[in-house]
């Protein structure tokens, strides 16, 4: 009797279901020079980059990886100039508010993590809109960091337990990496399994900082508007070739 594999929606035939990443983070880097190579303004890069994020949230459905997070504005990225971030500001909201629809017809369910509060207030609306209405959703599990800083989330966190122990909730003893765990913006979410990064750079960026610490890390040269099915197929493939020891020998 031949075993027939498993195939889902066009999963490539070197891959294999069983050992897929169940969380795939993305930093989405190199718009602006995607956008430069052609001679337009940078803003166009971000703008190309959406459809890229969205293919490839399509592409973990269907293939069967259950949970995806990017990288969309970091704490340090305000430093950018003003026309550059006001940009990315109303281009996250436009686009949330107009894929809502498809994402509540595709189950996905989106969250965002970060210093949410700072955010223009048009665009909190939309954040807390899009959580609420997908919340519910069991399809896949789709993470949005913005305005987020790994050091600054491990602050708040320390900030945030120092405080329940001043208040004598806490015993300073008690303080574990799940307690730890439950006061990052992440709480409930599984850590990622592997980051993918584009354009080259060999750097973390103060992303996910405690989260990574076990990812398998992917770089490509490749420039976030021009990442692709075969280029996740490849970074897929990278992964299942490694082996994951996780300290251990
Ligand atoms: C980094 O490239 C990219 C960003 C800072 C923005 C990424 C945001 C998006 C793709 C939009 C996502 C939208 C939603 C709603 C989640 P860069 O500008 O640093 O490129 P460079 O290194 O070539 O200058």
């Amino acid at each position: 009797m031949t075993v027939k594999p498993i195939v889902l929606n066009d999963l490539p035939t070197d891959l294999d279901y069983l050992r897929l990443p169940n969380h795939v983070a993305v930093i989405m880097d190199g718009n602006g020079r995607w956008a430069k190579r052609r001679g337009l303004p940078r803003i166009m890069g971000h703008q190309r980059g959406v459809d890229t994020l969205k293919d490839l949230l399509r592409c973990c459905k269907d293939w069967g990886v259950p949970a995806l997070t990017a990288y969309a504005f970091s704490t340090e990225n305000w430093g950018r100039p003003l026309d550059e971030v006001e940009f990315l500001m109303t281009l996250f909201e436009r686009v949330l508010r107009r894929e809502l629809r498809e994402m509540m017809e595709e189950n996905v369910r989106i969250r965002f993590v970060g210093n949410l509060a700072v955010l223009p207030p048009s665009l909190q609306e939309e954040i807390a809109r899009s959580m609420q209405d997908t919340q519910n959703n069991t399809g896949i599990d789709f993470t949005v960091a913005t305005n987020y800083g790994g050091r600054q989330e491990i602050v708040q966190a320390c900030q945030a337990i120092a405080t329940q122990v001043q208040q004598g909730l806490l015993n300073p003893q008690d303080i574990d990496e799940s307690i730890f765990e439950d006061h990052l913006y992440t709480k409930g979410i599984a850590h990622p399994d592997l980051l993918i990064r584009t354009s080259g750079e060999m750097r973390l960026s103060n992303f996910l900082l405690w989260q990574l610490a076990y990812a398998e890390i992917y770089v490509t040269q490749t420039l976030w508007p021009d990442f692709n099915r075969e280029e996740f197929h490849q970074a897929l493939l990278a992964y299942q070739q490694r082996e994951r020891r996780f300290g251990k020998i």
